[in-house]
């Protein structure tokens, strides 16, 4: 036993497990562990905080555990932690009465350790929370080892120039340029085509650009607005776009581009059919408003419909495609369009910070994964589908699953709010409670994303084998049915 301090834990390499009586903790350590436990309920049967798994013993509480507590409580604010490794030692020749297993490590609280040996098997986690969560594969690494690198401020990173050749000829754009993120790329389209002061935008009001990038439009870019309300598809009325259109009129913001979105992150992974995306192209054209397409998860969209992705962003004057999701590299977003377009966002990117020195072996993973991820996309989709089907067979009007919405790799559980509060289904999901465990045979948990008022999100991507999908759908069937007193 050693003692450790709430950093030292959560960087642990060795995973520790902690048991603490929750009924002797002082309110000022209840204070430390809420935020980083995260728990909810009173009495959660353990918890997870950065893949460390942590249990209350409060059910195991007897008095042999008592002066290991109270001397605990001397280290204010420290926590005692029993590592793995020292799990088992009692009076029975150092063997564990539940689970047979022999350890020589001197430790005089039997019972505590006996109640961690049964419980030492490790849950299942399954993280749904994002396809960025993607781990890259071994042969990504090694490709991205050999990667030849150069100064990209310069311009001289060969493997950063042969991704933005291969993203261009694969988009059909003059060029395109390698950036660190998603939210990067779509701020630097969006400054570049509004490279005048009083500039407005027409976006979904569901769109990533509005919702989730901060309003760095308009914080860094000094940029306005408009929004168009989107429909469950990711589209929204082109009428509705066209009565936008500011007149000019020296009281008023000009109009200096449209934003879509495909596939549609907040619509549940939606993509954009391709007749609402020709009409589009044919209105603004005839406005004269260049298109700006956040394609995060374009590739998802062209394996659907089985088109080559040019075609999805024909229309479109700049293209934001992320490397980082689906397609499996750590880092990275492409930006593609007009060659004097990119030029000027090259220019705003190093303003941001963003002109980094030897990107070769990012770029080298955004190359592989190009090569080799989107033949294997459609399985992210049909595991999606699989979740949507098996929750949508239940019938509970408490959590539902559209699937025939589920067109990719994000499916979105929707929650009857009087009930359900998303956050709340997101920790359920999280926690494995001594009856499920034996309904179950196993410990699963299972993150997610409380998505918005009312829906869950769940994102499937290359490492979410078949068998974890299988564990989903259980957990799932459980938790629904206990939401709904069967369990
Ligand atoms: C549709 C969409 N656009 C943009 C982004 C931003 O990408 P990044 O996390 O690389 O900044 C995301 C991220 O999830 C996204 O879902």
């Amino acid at each position: 036993m050693r003692m450790l301090t709430l950093l030292e834990m959560t960087q642990h390499p060795r995973k520790p497990v902690m048991v603490f009586p929750r009924i002797f903790l002082s309110e000022w350590e209840q204070l430390v562990l809420a935020p980083v436990a995260n728990f909810a309920s009173p009495q959660p049967a353990g918890w997870f905080y950065r893949d460390i798994w942590f249990e209350p013993l409060i059910e195991k509480y007897n008095e042999r555990v008592y002066p290991f507590v109270k001397k605990r409580r001397a280290y204010f604010g420290k926590i005692l932690i029993i590592m793995n490794k020292k799990v088992c030692n009692n009076n029975n020749n150092n063997r564990c009465a539940s689970c047979n297993k022999i350890d020589n490590i001197e430790n005089p609280h039997a019972k505590l350790t006996r109640y961690e040996h049964k419980n030492d098997k490790k849950p299942h986690i399954i993280d749904l929370r994002s396809d960025v969560l993607t781990q890259q594969s071994p042969e990504m690494k090694e490709f991205m080892m050999a990667a030849e690198v150069g100064d990209d401020v310069f311009q001289e990173d060969p493997t950063t120039i042969a991704l933005e050749h291969k993203v261009a000829d694969m988009l059909q754009k003059e060029a395109a340029l390698f950036v660190l993120s998603g939210t990067m790329g779509n701020l630097l389209c969006v400054m570049t085509h509004c490279d005048k002061r009083g500039s407005e935008i027409l976006l979904g009001n569901l769109s990533h650009i509005h919702l989730w990038e901060q309003g760095n439009i308009s914080q860094l870019g000094g940029v306005h607005s408009h929004l168009l309300e989107n429909l469950p598809d990711g589209t929204f009325h082109l009428d509705e776009l066209k009565d936008s259109v500011r007149a000019d009129n020296i009281h008023l913001p000009s109009t200096r581009l449209v934003c879509i979105e495909n596939t549609h992150n907040q619509l549940g992974g939606k993509v954009l059919p391709i007749p609402w995306l020709d009409e589009l192209g044919n209105c603004c054209r005839e406005l004269g408003i260049p298109i700006h397409v956040d394609a995060a998860r374009l590739m998802n969209a062209a394996v659907v419909l089985d088109v080559p992705p040019a075609r999805l962003v024909k229309d479109c004057t700049s293209v934001c495609l992320c490397l980082s999701k689906g397609l499996g590299a750590p880092v990275g977003s492409v930006i593609a369009g007009p060659r004097d377009f990119i030029e000027r966002a090259r220019r705003l990117r190093k303003a941001l910070g963003g002109g980094v020195r030897q990107p070769g072996m990012l770029a080298a993973a955004g190359i592989y994964g190009l090569d080799h991820v989107p033949s294997l996309l459609w399985k992210d989709h049909a595991h999606a589908k699989a979740i949507a089907k098996a929750v949508s067979d239940l019938g509970s009007p408490l959590i539902k699953a559209d699937v025939e919405g589920v067109q990719t790799n994000i499916l979105l559980l929707e929650c009857d709010m009087k009930v359900v509060l998303p956050d709340k289904l997101c920790s359920r999901l999280m926690k494995v409670t001594p009856e499920e465990e034996s309904a179950l045979g196993e410990r699963i948990v299972v993150k997610s994303f409380a998505m918005a008022k009312t829906s869950v999100r769940f994102v499937l991507y290359f490492n979410v084998t078949f068998e974890d999908v299988q564990r989903v759908i259980r957990k799932l069937v459980y938790v629904i049915e206990e939401y709904e007193g069967k369990v």
